[in-house]
């Protein structure tokens, strides 16, 4: 016998009666050789031993009733005559007396605890009907459909009996309130295996004991699966309609209500996944220790990414807070897994419990996410911020990529406290448009003074009056334009360090800042363009140039800073998302990367502009080498430049102006500067021939690219500085901003004059 059925053996058998501890011993499982009529029938009477052997139900149950039947028909009868005299005498049994016996009487007496199950019911009727011949149990009409089972006739089906394992010992060891039947004796009654066992004597089920005076069982037959006429996989089962049917539980006094929550759990667990949830209370899913949501499994607990700045009593809690609870497995019943209780840490944690890198950035957010994650939904449990939404992104603090600000250091204790710097101290704090304002005014001031001096015919006054332009030069003029500038800066943050409570706002870093405002150079530029060109005009857009170049490279500081930072963070890849103040983030950002882009660009068309003119004047020097002869021409004041440019004209020709085609922007069908009009354009050239026009518009292209780059650059840095106000507001906050204003305006007046003189 195998071991997987003997604990059925001995559920199912030693619940009441027969012994099957020695039957186990002497059983042999070859019930298929046994015929089920009598071998030897001395005119209607048996041997004992050749009758069907007891069906499993009436194996469970007191049998004394039973017997007592069998006994009556069972007498010792003569079965061997020499003559008169019998030679043999042995204990026989009557058939027709049992069928008189077994009345319907005897049948209903055992019938509540067999009728439960559907198989056990057809056993014992099939044992009837072998015994008595009758087609029915107790009335007339009741074994209906007993002889042709099927799958069917167990509706809920049925459960391996390996099931009760999970089952706590407090509802394995409880009784149904009603019946006062043990668990276990209800689980046997509704058992059965995959085929029909017998769990005894096979070849002698029965026999008449002497000693006894009775009948006695030595063999019953398990109720098999096969009755259904079909094969499931060996083993013990029980019939989960007729289990449910007959063990309930006292809802007001569950069996496991007194044993720890979490044998409560498993108690209702496996009621569950048994017999479903009807038999439960509406609510009983309200108190169970369930890893589903109020405990967490260790092996899933994760900490945030902040967890080395976290206190030692944070990272105890998951100890402390420890506990067995049920992970339910595929079936639903418990399986014990060793899980932190939700509620229990919660409880013991808030936003302000960690500190550190848990309140900066990335990492805030984060922590942000994992504690709402983790504690929402526990009950009172109030551990974030109300602003709490604001930190789970980035903050406008977070989004400027550097840590200084201009803003009243108003009382440095409190601002360090105050959480991210949220101080409402800068009453006096100009409006963002007033802030954008003075820029739009500086650049205002600049086109008019510009505008002014081509007007008012300046240079010629400046001419006059002055020494001659040439001595200037371009490069000391730039130079100059772009001091001019940062002298202003200069002044202007030392200005405003001086200011009270300004005196921690860090002077170089701001000049360099302010390198990057946006500056109407491109426009000068252009305005120059559109007068008649001259040696004069070429030192003044050289000199803006040399000047913008110079004022560039130090913007570069904080635009590289700047999209660097927002690389790093994720910005240009959706990480601002809906944060507060996202849009003037966003533009500020894209800002500075359309800044960087438009440099590198033309950094490299230069590049490859300066290759090509040094393949083209051969010696890679960019000294022309016969302008002397090219001298026949016009004014003296043009000469210093027209004589080398016609040289080069003449060199570059057609190549420089394919090149410069290659400029994006730049296409021959939209000329920025019109050729047409002699008064124009470069009128004071004269060069002869063809050259004349190829180098013309080889020029004219390169001005058009020079200065719809810088215009380009120009609307990057708008771009930049109105995102940056708009983000950073009170945390950029120059004091007497009509001042500075005042400053830059008289730095690019004076910038103006110098460009046209
Ligand atoms: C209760 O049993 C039903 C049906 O078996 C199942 O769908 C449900 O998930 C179970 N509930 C719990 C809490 O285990
Ligand atoms: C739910 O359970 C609580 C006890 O945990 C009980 O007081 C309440 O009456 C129950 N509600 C329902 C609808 O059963």
């Amino acid at each position: 016998m195998k071991i997987s059925s003997t604990y059925a053996v001995l559920l199912m058998a030693g619940v009441y009666g027969v012994d099957v501890r020695e039957a186990l011993h002497t059983g042999k499982n070859n019930w298929e050789d046994r015929t089920l009529l009598p071998q030897n029938n001395y005119n209607g009477w048996v041997n004992p031993e050749d009758l069907a052997p007891m069906p499993q139900c009436i194996a469970q149950q007191n049998q004394a009733t039973w017997l007592s039947a069998m006994t009556k028909c069972t007498s010792k009868r003569c079965t061997s005559h020499f003559g008169a005299i019998c030679t043999h005498h042995q204990w026989l049994t009557q058939l027709s007396c049992l069928t008189i016996e077994f009345s319907s009487d005897i049948i209903r007496s055992y019938f509540p605890y067999c009728g439960r199950s559907i198989l056990a019911k057809a056993q014992l009727y099939q044992w009837n009907r072998n015994i008595t011949g009758r087609t029915w149990l107790i009335d007339v009409g009741d074994a209906n459909g007993l002889e042709n089972l099927s799958p069917a006739s167990i509706p809920k089906g049925y459960a391996d009996i390996d099931v009760i394992y999970n089952a706590p010992t407090c509802l394995t060891g409880s009784v149904s309130p009603l019946s006062m039947e043990p668990f276990q004796r209800v689980i046997a009654s509704c058992g059965f295996t995959s085929t029909t066992q017998h769990t005894g004597n096979i070849a002698r089920p029965w026999e008449y004991s002497e000693s006894l005076r009775s009948m006695i069982a030595l063999d019953f037959e398990t109720v098999g699966y096969n009755l259904v006429g079909q094969h499931i996989r060996e083993g013990n089962y029980f019939d989960i309609d007729c289990f449910c049917g007959a063990f309930t539980i006292d809802l007001e006094k569950e069996p496991c209500s007194g044993s720890g929550q979490l044998d409560f759990t498993k108690e209702r667990l496996w009621i569950n996944a048994t017999c479903g949830s009807t038999s439960l209370p509406d609510n009983w899913t309200d108190t169970l220790k369930t890893t589903q949501f109020a405990y967490i499994p260790m092996e899933n607990w994760h900490w945030p990414m902040c967890v080395a700045d976290m206190p030692k009593e944070v990272i105890e809690l998951t100890d402390h807070c420890a506990t067995d609870a049920c992970e339910l497995d595929s079936t639903g019943y418990c399986k014990v897994k060793r899980a932190v209780d939700r509620a229990c840490f919660c409880h013991n944690i808030n936003y302000d419990s960690c500190g550190g890198s848990c309140h900066t950035f990335e990492t805030r957010i984060d922590y942000i996410n994992w504690l709402h994650e983790l504690c929402e939904n526990v009950e009172n449990w109030h551990g974030l911020p109300d602003n709490w939404r604001q930190l789970a992104v980035p903050t406008h603090i977070d989004m400027i990529p550097w840590r200084w600000t201009i803003k009243p250091s108003v009382d440095s204790e409190i601002g360090r406290l105050t959480r991210l710097g949220y101080i409402r101290a800068t009453e006096a704090c100009a409006v963002n448009e007033w802030k954008i304002g003075s820029f739009a005014l500086v650049n205002m001031a600049t086109f008019l003074s510009a505008f002014l001096s081509q007007r008012t015919g300046i240079q010629r006054i400046a001419r006059g009056f002055l020494w001659d332009s040439h001595s200037w030069g371009w490069f000391f003029k730039g130079t100059l334009i772009a001091a001019l500038q940062l002298i202003a800066n200069w002044f202007n943050s030392l200005f405003v360090q001086t200011t009270s409570d300004y005196n921690e706002v860090p002077v170089i870093q701001l000049i360099l800042l302010w390198c990057s405002m946006p500056r109407l150079a491109w426009l000068t530029i252009l305005l120059i363009g559109l007068q008649p060109f001259g040696a004069m005009e070429f030192s003044a857009v050289a000199s803006l140039l040399f000047a913008e170049m110079i004022l560039q490279s130090l913007s570069s500081y904080y635009m590289i800073m700047t999209v660097n930072y927002g690389r790093e963070h994720n910005f240009y890849l959706g990480a601002i998302g809906n944060a507060e103040r996202g849009r003037p983030g966003k533009a500020m950002y894209a800002g500075a990367l359309m800044w960087l882009i438009i440099v590198g660009m033309a950094l490299v068309q230069s590049v490859r502009a300066l290759r090509k003119m040094n393949r083209l004047t051969g010696s890679g020097s960019l000294e022309p080498p016969e302008w002397q002869r090219d001298t026949q021409t016009t004014s003296k004041n043009t000469e210093g430049l027209k004589a080398p440019l016609n040289e080069y004209c003449r060199k570059l020709r057609k190549n420089l102006t394919h090149y410069w085609m290659d400029w994006p922007w730049v296409s021959e069908e939209t000329p920025l500067i019109s050729s047409t009009g002699d008064s124009m354009v470069y009128g004071t050239f004269s060069v002869k021939g063809q050259h004349h026009s190829v180098c013309q518009e080889a020029f004219e292209k390169s001005y058009a690219a020079t200065v719809i780059s810088m215009l380009l650059l120009w609307l990057a840095q708008w771009l930049f500085w109105g995102g940056f106000i708009g983000l950073s507001s009170e945390e950029f906050c120059p004091p007497k901003l009509g001042v500075l204003t005042a400053i830059w305006i008289t730095s690019s007046l004076v910038a103006a004059i110098i460009t046209v003189i």
